[in-house]
């Protein structure tokens, strides 16, 4: 049984979209779409985690992801906790020090982000019983509140999963996200998951990850219904993998022109933070295929979900009892 599933088949904390149930998956979806409408309302808190301790442990920077993150958490009224750990400051104490004196403040819940894949499952593993782990991010590993985030956008422009083709452009190879969304969309009963890039930006492991490869932008982006844009990490790449920014546009940037071979109807999406004129126009991104901005406000939500289902919180009769 996996770290993350407790023996009832409940999500206990939530680190990979990775051989997880597609009913859980839909399971937060459900739920995210039920806080979105709470969060449509002028008075956007909901008591569902008053009186619990939320913690913010963030090893590598993030804006949206922390933010949103933090968002979420007050918004369900808990106390959230926000510390940014710089390593190259550290007074030698370890991860496990640091998670135990957090622990004895309280903590009902840590928000996990990393450079090291594995940071936030070690994490899982260490804490006491019924505190919950969130990865926000770990290393090349998993990134999975954001792939659900972006399925989430997805269903809301897109509805069912089945007859869709959904391309994934740019640096597969360095990221977390990329893999956490094949896992996620797989599961979800995608019709097809591509992924867009040259050899230097594919995992070695991509031919077991479950989506279909294309080395030419052109080929890929045919008949695609969701199109994804990812950012070069160039501060995990070693060695030159890339002739240039400029020379990568040219084979691999998206722009509206470029788009035409997709659905007339594919919607644009990026994780951010984006690069403008390296992996991405930016008369697309601003434009009306563009769902980024959405992807962030959905964030809220879909965080809000995984933080009560973590710690077993029903939303309907945790309002109904407050
Ligand atoms: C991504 C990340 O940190 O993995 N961003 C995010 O969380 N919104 C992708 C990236 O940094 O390019």
């Amino acid at each position: 049984m996996s770290v993350q599933i407790d023996p009832r088949g409940e999500l206990r904390h939530f680190l990979t979209t990775e051989g997880l149930d597609p009913r859980l998956l839909g399971r937060i979806l459900d739920t995210a779409e039920s806080f979105a409408g709470v969060l449509g309302k002028s008075v956007k808190t909901v008591p569902l985690l008053r009186g619990r301790t939320v913690v913010n442990l963030f090893f590598e920077s993030s804006t949206r992801t922390r933010t949103t993150f933090e968002l979420a958490a007050k918004r369900l009224s808990a106390d959230v906790l926000n510390i940014a750990v710089d390593t190259t400051t550290t007074k030698g104490e370890s991860l496990l020090d640091m998670l135990r004196n957090l622990q004895a403040m309280q903590a009902d819940m840590f928000v996990v982000r990393h450079p090291q894949s594995g940071a936030a499952e070690y994490f899982a593993r260490h804490v006491d019983p019924g505190v919950a782990v969130l990865n926000a991010g770990d290393g090349w590993h998993a990134h999975p509140t954001q792939a659900m985030l972006d399925a989430f956008t997805i269903r809301r422009h897109k509805g069912a999963f089945e007859p869709l083709r959904i391309a994934i452009v740019g640096d597969i190879r360095h990221s977390r996200v990329a893999r956490s969304q094949i896992h996620a969309f797989n599961a979800l009963g995608a019709g097809e998951v591509r992924v867009i890039a040259p050899d230097t930006l594919l995992p070695a492991d991509i031919d077991t990850l479950g989506a279909r490869v294309y080395n030419d932008l052109n080929a890929g982006l045919r008949d695609a219904d969701v199109v994804i844009a990812l950012r070069l990490q160039r501060e995990r790449m070693q060695g030159a993998l890339l002739p240039g920014e400029s020379e990568y546009f040219r084979h691999y940037g998206l722009t509206e022109s470029r788009l035409r071979g997709a659905h007339p109807e594919a919607i644009v999406m990026h994780p951010g933070p984006i690069n403008r004129g390296v992996e991405i126009d930016s008369a697309l991104a601003d434009g009306p295929r563009s769902v980024i901005l959405d992807q962030v406000t959905n964030g809220i939500a879909v965080r809000m979900a995984v933080m009560t289902m973590v710690l077993g919180v029903q939303p309907d009769t945790a309002r109904e009892a407050s």
